[in-house]
């Protein structure tokens, strides 16, 4: 009998939202092959369109959930309490050993609080950020999950230092880098492959990406009319802007649907999959975003970030000097842009700086690590708190 079918560590992977499928796929790959290891891969159902979800289990090449909880859209209580119930259910059902959860969503928190409640061990991957801004529902979620987690991967050494100042105890944390770094890397060769910028009619020109979706930005009309007029006043560039369903539906419900479609500069399209998304990225003179993840895409990538809000979790990036923090303020938004784009040496420049997001090595750091914790007996629920505060 293979130990894999005898005494494997069942890890159950809770993964719901385009971010995760993308950060978890490299761990997924080493856990999926790994004879020790009996992976469970469950989807929240979070994200359920094809370009939201099942694009990247595609291009990625990720095996499919054994099951998917269809928990759909909804406020944050029905995400997270949905979650909850239906991730107990499974977890009654499957009886894992441990309950790996990535990012800030809702599916993380409602995946790790289900799990730790019952008392299944939690690794939170990517652990440790902090934007200080609890009025975004993913401050909540990264500070909940993390303070209700065993084990904590921080992606970089800021990270591992906020988790030390909240009193984690040092042997809860682990200073992995960032698997988001690593699926990059593993595919530079499918990004090169791209043919969107083609497709797009963008060869050889300079060129922006704009991407928003957070609430604050896309639910606050004011917010977003400042944004898509600042795109629309950028005449000097073309602006790619895939647009998340939920701007979706908000630019269709104010006039901004319609002149967007009239301004000849910017170039509407659908969610992009993985590989287009970071070719066409690659390739752009600028990134404008309220997005995590391609903050840090942007870095990985030399390419300036312009980021819509007011805060990141994501501070390396603007200490470096590669990300602009600018809100929604269209007067800043141009100002910072043409700086940005006057600025010809910016690329080679931003090739130039450290990389605070690791080795690339990421994901095998985490397998290996979590393995080690839990066959020496060192990931359990216990009482006195898994987490040891030093007061
Ligand atoms: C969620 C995460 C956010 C992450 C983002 C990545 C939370 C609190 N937020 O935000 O951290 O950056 O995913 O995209 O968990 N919708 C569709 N089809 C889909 C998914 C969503 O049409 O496949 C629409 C629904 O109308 C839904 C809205 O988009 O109401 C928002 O989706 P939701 O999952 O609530 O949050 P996101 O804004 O995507």
């Amino acid at each position: 009998m293979s130990i894999r079918s005898a005494k494997a560590m069942k890890v159950m992977v809770i993964v719901g939202v385009r971010p995760q499928i993308i950060k978890s796929a490299p761990v997924l790959r080493l856990l999926g092959e790994d004879e020790e290891v009996s992976l469970q891969l469950i989807h929240s159902g979070q994200h359920y369109d094809f370009e939201m979800s099942k694009v990247f289990f595609n291009e990625l090449d990720l095996p499919d959930p054994l099951h998917n909880l269809g928990i759909g859209s909804g406020s944050h209580a029905t995400q997270t309490a949905m979650l909850m119930m239906r991730t107990e259910k499974i977890i009654h059902e499957l009886k894992p050993d441990v309950v790996m959860v990535f990012g800030d969503a809702n599916t993380t928190l409602g995946g790790a609080l289900a799990a730790v409640k019952v008392h299944v061990s939690v690794c939170h991957v990517e652990a440790g950020l902090r934007s200080y801004d609890m009025s975004m529902p993913e401050e909540v979620n990264r500070v909940l999950t993390d303070h209700c987690s065993q084990m904590l991967c921080a992606p970089t050494l800021e990270a591992f230092k906020n988790l030390r100042k909240e009193g984690m105890g040092e042997n809860n944390i682990f200073l992995s880098g960032d698997t988001m770094y690593d699926a990059l890397l593993q595919h530079e060769v499918d990004i090169e492959k791209s043919e969107i910028v083609r497709e797009l009619g963008l060869t050889g020109e300079i060129y922006a990406i704009l991407t928003v979706h957070r609430p604050e930005n896309v639910d606050e009309t004011e917010r977003l009319t400042k944004i898509v007029s600042s795109i629309v006043n950028l005449k000097e560039v073309k602006t790619v802007f895939p647009v998340h369903p939920r701007t979706k539906k908000r630019l269709r419900n104010t006039k901004l649907e319609k002149a967007l479609k009239r301004a000849t500069n910017v170039i509407l399209t659908e969610p992009l999959g993985y590989f287009d998304m970071l070719c066409l990225m690659k390739n752009s003179a600028v990134v404008f975003t309220d997005s995590g993840g391609m903050q840090k895409e942007a870095f990985l990538l030399h390419v300036p970030c312009i980021t819509l809000r007011y805060n990141t979790e994501w501070v390396e990036t603007v200490k470096l000097g590669a990300n602009k923090l600018v809100g929604a303020e269209s007067e800043r938004i141009l100002r910072e842009t043409r700086k940005v784009l006057d600025n010809k040496g910016i690329k080679m420049k931003l090739r130039s700086l450290p990389n605070p997001y690791g080795d690339g090595k990421a994901s095998q750091k985490i397998a290996r690590e979590l393995k080690g914790r839990f066959y020496s007996g060192k990931l359990v629920v216990k009482a006195g708190g898994a987490v040891h505060f030093n007061v």
